[in-house]
């Protein structure tokens, strides 16, 4: 899809190697992908938005096409504001579906030319999500096969800091 500016948005608290494989898979089928961190007002965050924002930055360096931003209100005006129509989301099992359903639908009513693209990661990520990975570092588990190295190396260093 040539010539289409996708935006792949998220809390990523913290980036994990699902949403890195998502964006590699967007990051061949558009001309650019905006990867969009933001604060979801449904979750109470790990990390502040700058701290997620520059863990995806280090987690996506060298994807050529990807640039990392944020934002803050409606996932629509933003859109608007970069002028792209293209949400790219993923899927990782059926229970995914109904919630990013309701999202699509949603957004689009609230912009009309919305689009939503769901791409389907590695089945080896189907089981992981960023609360996950914070669970498990916080109990002092082995979490380092689910997140890319930086993101890894920047949780122990926190970790150490807060001992
Ligand atoms: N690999 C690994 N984990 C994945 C994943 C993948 N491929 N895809 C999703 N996940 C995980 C996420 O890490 C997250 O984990 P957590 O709940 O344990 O933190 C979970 O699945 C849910 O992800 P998601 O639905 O993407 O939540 P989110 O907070 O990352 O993103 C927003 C939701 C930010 C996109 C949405 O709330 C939004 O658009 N907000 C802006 C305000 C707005 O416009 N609201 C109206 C929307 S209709």
């Amino acid at each position: 899809m040539k010539n289409i500016v996708a935006v792949y948005p998220g809390s990523f608290d913290p980036p994990t190697n699902g949403h890195i494989d998502i964006i590699k898979r967007a990051s061949k089928i558009f001309s650019k992908v905006i990867v969009a961190v933001t604060h979801n007002c449904n979750k109470k965050h790990m990390f502040s938005l700058e701290d997620r924002v520059s863990m995806m930055k280090e987690a996506v360096k060298s994807i050529k096409n990807v640039e990392v931003s944020s934002f803050s209100g409606l996932l629509v005006d933003y859109l608007d504001k970069i002028d792209s129509f293209c949400i790219v989301r993923g899927l990782r099992a059926l229970s995914d579906f109904e919630y990013e359903f309701q999202m699509a639908l949603m957004n689009r009513k609230l912009k009309q030319d919305v689009e939503t693209i769901f791409l389907v990661p590695d089945q080896e990520y189907t089981f992981l999500s960023s609360s996950t990975v914070r669970e498990i570092a916080s109990l002092g588990g082995n979490f380092k096969n689910f997140v890319p190295k930086s993101v890894y190396k920047e949780m122990i260093k926190r970790g150490k800091e807060n001992v």
